[in-house]
């Protein structure tokens, strides 16, 4: 989501538009403004892009006021309606809030708010606050101690900002998890998700450190721990162009989406699990009888989420044994596919508008089959269709080829592997806690691999002229070699083919020849090491036969050096979670090469970051 605050001289209106326009990339749901004038609150907000909104405004206008906020959604809690769409008020309708994360323990409050006798109008956790806000200001006659003595009372991961009509040259903000920015102006500052939003107006900008609250008026802006204590923040100058600041400051929107991998990872596995060490689904309209009597999981997706999803098999085979396949969509659709009302479907897509893969749904579904969707777009039609959801929370993916949303869609479809276990009863022991730690783990270590990719990067500007590329894996690690093969079609324009290790001998071996690049991607040699060995003689044979081997292989791993031309070392992890992190340098040096061979990387040609047609 995007967020914006503005207290000065213009027009709040105008300023925090603008503001959202920049922000837009960051989800695009729906959106809403609220200004104080005269004493009073007044907000519009309307499901859909910002457009919507601003023809809203044109029809009812807001009366002119110097201080207010704004919100561009990408709807986590609730689908994206008007009712929905932020800012939310209290009762009084004084107090307005917009909200950035997930409050995870909103139902407990929004239950006591209700005993107190507010009424709450939408599914939103945002409403909560604005409610409790409204609460404690009436204590305390201070936005800014009513903000902390709030955000103290929450968990999960939030970032707020609110004004009050008894406050009408006060913008407050906090900040825990995801990123508040305050612009520093003469006589008026900003407070936004990005300095995207007011780099128009001041290049002057403090970072909010986490657990801290912001109260921000014209002549300066004060900020405090949420325990009250005074804070020590990071105040920088933005030297970015407007453009190169919606994109972080990244080149392309791909490496921003790169390097956000870890957040994507951590935020995606926040809140699955609760007190009592369940995991839970965000949407499930069936019986979970019905889930327990499952005798066959067939996966849908296509592209990247198909490559996901190959890997699913691997986990949802292991931990559950239940019988798995992995079918392209498009395949899945025409030909016949045996299922019955005993038939898990598990539809995988980002956009949750991918026309192949909805067809392979209502398909399943006339069958008498149930679906359970694993998607990134909050009330896409997949979703609206499916029995079951579970969100990946990696938030707007703008660059054509899919990065963070791969990552996440791979935690997801652990966690339904752990989630079908636990309904049916599975005995783990405390087997899912430890997954979960691991896949905990795994967020660090994706920044571990994000952070030694410069000679990959390297390697990458050296092949610019190759080509043809090949990929190897065996297990998790050829749906990773076919990711990588695909990655480099789509961004290079090069011959990429990813092929299972163990093949190599039955054809594809042909095409060895002296100095061709073959990437192989490692599985650990602790576990099964029966599978490394494998690989480290089919590195081995191709060596033989003159290729350049670029071997990805796990930290420690010794027994791959003699045959490796270039060694990409990873963390290690479990086999079924090496995904991902062997996935990463992968996308790096596609990327790299397709800068290096001049092509547009953010929207490939002849592609479509969503394909609405079969
Ligand atoms: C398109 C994109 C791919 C993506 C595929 C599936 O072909 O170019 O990057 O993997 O669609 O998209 P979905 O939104 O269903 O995950």
């Amino acid at each position: 989501c995007g967020i914006v605050g503005y207290v000065g001289a213009q027009s709040a209106l105008d300023v925090v538009i603008a503001g959202l326009k920049r922000l837009e990339y960051r989800g695009y749901d729906s959106a809403g403004v609220a200004v104080l004038a005269d004493g009073s609150l007044a907000a519009a907000k309307k499901a859909g892009k910002l457009v919507n909104l601003e023809k809203e405004l044109v029809g009812h206008p807001l009366p002119a006021g110097s201080t207010g906020l704004g919100h561009t959604r990408w709807a986590t809690h609730g689908g994206p309606t008007d009712a929905n769409a932020h800012p939310h008020l209290d009762n009084s309708g004084r107090v307005a809030v917009v909200h950035n994360g997930i409050i995870e323990n909103f139902a407990a409050l929004r239950a006591e708010l209700a005993e107190r006798g507010h009424r709450l109008e939408s599914e939103t956790d945002t409403e909560v606050v604005a409610h409790l806000l409204a609460e404690q200001f009436s204590a305390t006659a201070d936005l800014a101690e009513a903000m902390r003595q709030v955000c103290r009372r929450l968990d999960g991961a939030f970032t707020l900002v609110a004004v009050h009509a008894d406050e009408p040259d006060v913008v407050v903000g906090a900040r825990r998890n995801s990123p508040l920015v305050v612009g520093v102006g003469e006589g008026e500052n900003f407070l936004a998700s990005d300095v995207a939003a007011f780099i128009a107006h001041t290049r002057s900008a403090i970072e909010l450190g986490q657990d801290q609250v912001v109260e921000l008026r014209r002549e300066g802006v004060t900020v405090t721990n949420f325990d009250g204590t005074a804070a020590t923040v990071r105040a920088y100058h933005v030297d970015w162009d407007a453009s190169a600041a919606e994109k972080g400051g990244y080149d392309y929107f791909m490496l921003k989406e790169i390097a956000e991998q870890p957040k994507a990872v951590a935020d995606t596995l926040l809140g699955r699990i609760d007190a009592s060490g369940s995991l839970t689904l965000d949407e499930v309209r069936i019986p979970v009888s019905v889930l327990r009597e499952v005798d066959k999981v067939v996966i849908v997706a296509c592209g990247t989420a198909y490559h996901a999803g190959m890997i699913a098999k691997l986990a949802i085979e292991h931990w559950t044994r239940i019988p798995c396949e992995t079918e392209l969509a498009s395949e899945f659709r025409y030909r016949d596919p045996i299922l019955d009302q005993r038939t898990l479907v598990v539809a995988i897509s980002q956009s949750g508008e991918t026309m192949d893969t909805l067809m392979a749904l209502r398909h399943a579904r006339e069958q008498g089959a149930k679906v359970l969707a694993i998607c990134n777009t909050n009330g896409s039609t997949i979703p609206r269709e499916s029995d079951a959801v579970l969100y990946t929370h990696a938030g707007p993916e703008v660059a054509v080829a899919s990065t963070k949303a791969f990552l996440t869609q791979l935690v997801a479809c652990y966690l339904v592997a752990l989630y079908l276990g636990q309904v049916r009863g599975t005995k783990w022991g405390d087997e899912i806690e430890a997954v979960i730690r691991e896949l905990s783990d795994i967020a660090a270590a994706v920044d571990t691999v994000l952070e030694t990719m410069e000679p990959v990067r390297q390697l990458a500007r050296s092949l610019a002229d190759k080509d043809t590329v090949l990929f190897l894996g065996r297990h998790v690690g050829y749906p990773v070699a076919l990711e990588g093969a695909l990655k480099l079609k789509e961004l290079a324009y090069m011959h990429a083919e990813g092929f299972a290790a163990g093949e190599l001998k039955h054809g594809p071996i042909a095409l060895i020849e002296k100095d061709l690049p073959v990437v192989v991607v490692v599985p650990s040699p602790r576990g099964r090491s029966v599978l490394h060995d494998k690989i480290v003689s089919n590195i081995q044979e191709i060596r033989a036969r003159g290729a350049r081997t670029i071997v990805i292989a796990e930290e420690g791993d010794e027994a791959v050096v003699p045959y490796a031309d270039h060694l990409i070392r990873i963390p290690a992890t479990p086999t079924l979670l090496q995904p991902l992190v062997a996935t990463v340098p992968l996308q790096v040096f596609a990327c790299e090469l397709a800068t290096a061979r001049g092509n547009e990387v953010d929207q490939p040609r002849n592609l479509a970051k969503s394909v609405t047609v079969e």
